[in-house]
């Protein structure tokens, strides 16, 4: 159960500011925007974190004059972590996509990848299904505890080796509703 009532007093410090995280995702819309130029693209956000980069990123790529020739934003949604700190490596598909994945260019939007196991699942998942072409997008990579080498094709920016919430990511489903990265000071986990 949720004990907070109030964000007052639980934020360490800003690891990313918002402006820095609008520059990320427009760079990354640039790249994804250049690479598809011409081609129909399917953004496959993963729920619930992905949830505000997924929508920017989207909008990011249409601000792009020579972007794809189409762009389908549809959702999956799992589960990793649950109200754990650290993902225990199970990943429940809690819902599928609307959109047909085969022959299809897709792009996964994660919003973080930490151990890959999440980004990996999803990965198999979609490969099997035959996409025209399969490329992994990450708004922030945390590289340091990695247990599978999944490969991602855009990154958006390196997240420091710290519990970290905000711009859709939670603690006990809180947060994500923050504009910006930020780490949580250490009582709320004991709270
Ligand atoms: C988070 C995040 C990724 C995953 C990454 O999801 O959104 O999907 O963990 O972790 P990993 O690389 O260690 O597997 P979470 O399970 O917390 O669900 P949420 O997106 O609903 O917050």
């Amino acid at each position: 159960m949720n004990t907070l009532t109030t964000y007052d007093g639980t934020i360490e410090r800003t690891l990313y500011r918002d402006d820095e995280i609008a520059a990320a995702i427009e760079r990354l819309g640039g790249d994804i925007a250049r690479d598809f130029s011409g081609q129909p693209l399917l953004l496959l956000g993963v729920l619930k974190g992905a949830l505000y980069v997924v929508t920017d990123l989207a909008r990011a790529i249409a601000a792009h004059p020579n972007g794809p020739s189409e762009t389908v934003v549809d959702y999956m949604c799992v589960s990793s972590y649950g109200n754990a700190t650290r993902s225990s490596g199970e990943v429940r598909l809690l819902k599928d996509t609307s959109e047909t994945v085969t022959g299809r260019n897709v792009v996964i939007v994660e919003d973080i990848v930490d151990n890959g196991l999440t980004l990996e699942y999803l990965h198999a998942l979609m490969a099997e299904r035959n996409p025209a072409s399969l490329r992994s997008c990450v708004l922030f990579d945390k590289p340091y505890h990695r247990k599978v080498d999944v490969p991602v094709e855009y990154v958006g920016l390196i997240c420091p080796d710290a519990f970290v919430v905000g711009y859709g990511l939670d603690y006990q489903e809180l947060f994500r509703n923050l504009p910006y990265l930020a780490e949580l000071q250490p009582w709320v986990f004991a709270a």
